[in-house]
């Protein structure tokens, strides 16, 4: 069935209401639109778990940074709701750009994510951390879901919306989802889009990269040597015409270097294809 389909605050609170009203439980899954296979796994995980799942279709200009790609980010409105319908989707809010940011842009009131959101991406794209918590406490307190799912694809950003839902105590629970990959292992993006086909088979090279680091790392007998064992890494991903942001071994927990100690870990990699840049991360254990 159709997704209702929400553009003003009001019809959405009173739908919110309703379904309050008949003790029903929701989860929110919130994009950019551009919908892929990633995004309607989302939708079906939050099926799981909730009565009932609204997405959001919002391209959020305060996370986009001077000569990101805000303009040409794909806008495929009819596609997604066609989509959103074979995946039963109940509802799908669709604001326009002054139903989010009644007060302007950039925003008046803003979510400063702390240290967490200056690292990795953070420092590749400064403010895009802030623009996304922004965005996303507003969609919550319009939304007021009961749990609302993420993509690990896009590690940093669930936990800097895990650290701020903790840290202004919001009362709903976040989830990650497993990343969507295509056959030959790239994780699903819509900024795939950008790339040509032969872009595209070696886009997979990411996280062949870095199951190679994991392999290395869990096959040998000494403490890993991360930054020997990264720098190797980027090396190939540049032998293969990447420009590498970053290639590195975290925490799972908070993101933070790795002690000999830690065991639940993350291998991140952001590296550009011609002017597309791709992320993806791979979680292990030592
Ligand atoms: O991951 C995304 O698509 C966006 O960053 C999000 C969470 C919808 C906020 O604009």
């Amino acid at each position: 069935m159709s997704p209702t389909v929400f553009e003003d605050r009001d019809a959405l609170a009173a739908q919110r209401r309703r379904w309050r009203e008949a003790g029903e439980r929701v989860a929110l899954v919130p994009t950019m639109g551009n919908l892929h296979e990633g995004h309607l796994g989302l939708i079906a995980f939050a099926k799981q778990r909730a009565d009932r799942v609204l997405a959001t279709i919002f391209v959020n200009p305060s996370q986009f940074g001077a000569g990101e790609d805000f303009e040409r980010y794909p806008r495929t409105l009819p596609e997604d709701l066609a989509a959103l319908a074979r995946v039963d989707c109940d509802g799908v809010f669709v604001p326009a750009v002054n139903a989010i940011y009644p007060d302007g842009l950039p925003p008046r009131t803003r979510v400063t994510p702390g240290p967490l959101a200056d690292d990795l991406c953070g420092a590749h794209r400064r403010g895009h951390f802030e623009g996304v918590a922004t965005v996303v406490l507003r969609l919550f307190n319009l939304t007021q879901p009961d749990l609302a799912i993420f993509g690990e694809k896009d590690f940093q950003q669930l936990l800097i919306i895990r650290q701020m839902a903790a840290d202004l105590a919001l009362p709903l629970e976040i989830l990650g989802a497993p990343i969507a990959r295509d056959a030959r292992g790239l994780a699903l993006s819509s900024r795939n889009g950008y790339l040509s086909e032969q872009e595209r088979m070696r886009a997979a090279a990411l996280q062949q990269t870095l199951q190679r680091v994991v392999a290395k790392a869990q096959t040998s007998t000494q403490p890993p040597d991360w930054p020997a064992v990264c720098g190797q890494a980027e090396h190939a991903l540049e032998a293969l015409g990447f420009v590498v942001d970053y290639l590195t071994v975290r925490r799972q927990a908070d993101l933070l270097r790795p002690s000999a100690e830690d065991r639940a870990l993350v291998a991140l990699v952001a590296a550009k294809l011609g002017t597309t840049r791709l992320i993806d991360n791979l979680c292990f254990q030592l």
